[in-house]
C-alpha cells in the first residue's frame, strides 16, 4: 500500500513506520511537526530506505497537508499525530485543542476530497475509568482530562465524517503503550532512566492505579488489520494482555536495573487520576490479531533497550526535558 503517516515520528507511529516499510513492503510518506515528542532520530534504520519520505510539517496546516497528498498520493492516510501527555495537557492544554480538533478535521477534509481511507489512532483514555471488568467498543465516552477529552472529539468528528459523507473512516483504540523509543516523560521510560541514574522514583499518590499495558509492536500490528481489514464507521479497541498497578510496575523496573525501594517517592496526585483502564478487544481479534507480547517480558526487553541506547535518550535527557522535569515535578535530575 502507499500510506500517509501523519504523526509518524513518534513513538508509536515509528513503530508502525518500521513494520509497514520493512515487514509489509508498503511505501511510506511521514508528515510531522516533530514537536518535542517527534524526533527524526526515530527514523535511523529506515531513513534510507528507497520506500521512506518524510515531510516536515503540521497536520493542522492546510497547505502542508495537500503538498505531502500530492507528493505521496497515497491510497490511506493513518493518523497518529497528537500531543499525547495527560501531565502536559492539564498544564497546557492549547495545543491539544489545536492538534485534535483542527488537525484532525484539516486531514479528514483531505481524505474526502481525495477519496482516501482513514484510520484515526486513538486510547482507552475516551472511555474515562472503570473499577472492574473492560470497556467495549460500545461503552460510553466520558474522558477525564484535556488529553482525553480532546481525542474523544476527535474520534467524534471521524464519526460525523463516515455517517455525513461516508468516508471510508476507522477508529482503533489502544490501551497504555510501552516499548523503545517512548519519550521519557510517560511512566515505564521515566522510571527506567530515573532507576538508571539513581534519581527519584515519583509515583502519583498511592500507585495502586491500574493500566492496561501493550507493547507498542503489538498495537502497530493491530493498527495495520484495522486498516486492512476493519470495517468503515467502526471502532476496534486494542487492549495488552497484562493489566498491573503502577507501583508494581515501578517495582518490576527497580528489579530489573539494580534500582533500590528507597528510590520510590509518593508524590501529590495527578488531578482527576483515573483509577483503572482496561479494554476488551474481541473486535479486532476477530479480524484476526492476537497480542504477542507478555508485560513481563516486553518490560525485561524495554529496559535492556534503554540500558544499550544511551544515543538516543541522552539529548533528551539533557535538553528541554530537564525544564519539563523540574516544571512537572519541582526537582532537577541528576
Ligand atoms: P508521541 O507523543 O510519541 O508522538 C506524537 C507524534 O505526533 C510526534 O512525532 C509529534 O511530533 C507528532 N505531532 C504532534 N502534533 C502534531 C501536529 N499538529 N502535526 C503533525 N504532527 C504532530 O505519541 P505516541 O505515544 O506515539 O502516540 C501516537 C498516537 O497513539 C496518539 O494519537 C495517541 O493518542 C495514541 N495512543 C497512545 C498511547 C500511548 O500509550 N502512548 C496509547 C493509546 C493511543
Ligand atoms: P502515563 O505514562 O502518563 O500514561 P497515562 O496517564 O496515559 O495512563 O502514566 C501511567 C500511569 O502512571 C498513570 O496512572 C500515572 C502514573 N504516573 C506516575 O505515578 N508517576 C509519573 O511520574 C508518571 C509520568 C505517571
Amino acid at each position: 500500500m502507499k500510506l500517509l503517516v501523519c504523526g509518524g515520528a513518534g513513538f508509536i507511529g515509528s513503530t508502525f513506520v518500521r513494520q509497514r516499510l520493512l515487514e509489509q513492503g508498503d511505501e511510506v510518506t511521514v508528515l510531522d511537526k516533530l514537536t518535542y515528542a517527534g524526533r527524526e532520530e526515530n527514523f535511523h534504520d529506515f531513513a534510507e530506505h528507497p520506500m521512506f519520505h518524510f515531510v516536515h510539517g503540521a497536520i493542522e496546516d492546510q497547505l502542508a497537508v495537500a503538498s505531502a497528498i500530492d507528493h505521496s498520493v497515497p491510497e490511506a492516510i493513518v493518523n497518529f499525530a497528537a500531543e499525547t501527555h495527560v501531565d502536559r495537557s492539564i498544564a497546557e492544554p492549547d495545543a491539544f485543542v489545536r492538534t485534535h480538533a483542527l488537525g484532525t478535521y484539516v486531514l479528514l477534509e483531505k481524505a474526502r476530497e481525495n477519496e482516501l481511507r482513514y484510520v484515526q489512532v486513538s486510547t482507552d483514555e475516551v472511555y474515562g475509568s472503570i473499577e472492574q471488568g473492560s470497556f467495549t467498543e460500545e461503552s460510553p465516552l466520558r474522558p477525564s482530562s484535556p488529553y482525553s477529552a480532546t481525542k474523544t472529539g476527535a474520534d467524534l468528528l471521524v464519526q460525523g465524517y463516515f455517517h455525513t459523507y461516508g468516508l471510508q473512516a476507522v477508529i482503533c483504540r489502544g490501551s497504555n503503550n510501552y516499548g523503545p523509543y517512548q519519550y521519557p516523560e510517560k511512566l515505564i521510560p521515566l522510571m527506567i532512566l530515573n532507576a538508571l541514574h539513581g534519581d527519584a522514583l515519583p509515583v502519583y499518590g498511592d500507585g495502586m492505579q491500574v493500566r492496561n499495558w501493550i507493547h507498542a509492536t503489538d498495537f502497530a500490528r493491530a493498527i495495520g488489520h484495522v486498516l486492512e481489514h476493519g470495517a468503515a464507521g467502526e471502532v476496534y479497541n486494542a487492549g495488552g494482555p497484562d493489566e498491573e498497578a503502577n507501583i508494581d510496575v515501578v517495582k518490576r523496573i527497580i528489579a530489573a536495573t539494580g534500582a533500590e525501594e528507597s528510590q520510590i517517592e509518593h508524590v501529590r496526585d495527578r488531578p482527576g487520576h483515573d483509577r483503572r483502564y482496561s479494554l476488551s478487544s474481541e473486535k479486532v481479534r476477530a479480524l484476526g490479531w492476537r497480542p504477542q507480547v507478555r508485560f513481563a517480558q516486553g518490560l525485561e526487553q524495554t529496559v535492556a533497550w534503554y540500558r544499550d541506547n544511551a544515543w538516543w535518550w541522552e539529548p533528551i535527557r539533557s535538553g528541554d526535558y530537564r525544564a519539563y522535569y523540574e516544571r512537572q515535578y519541582g526537582r532537577s535530575l541528576s
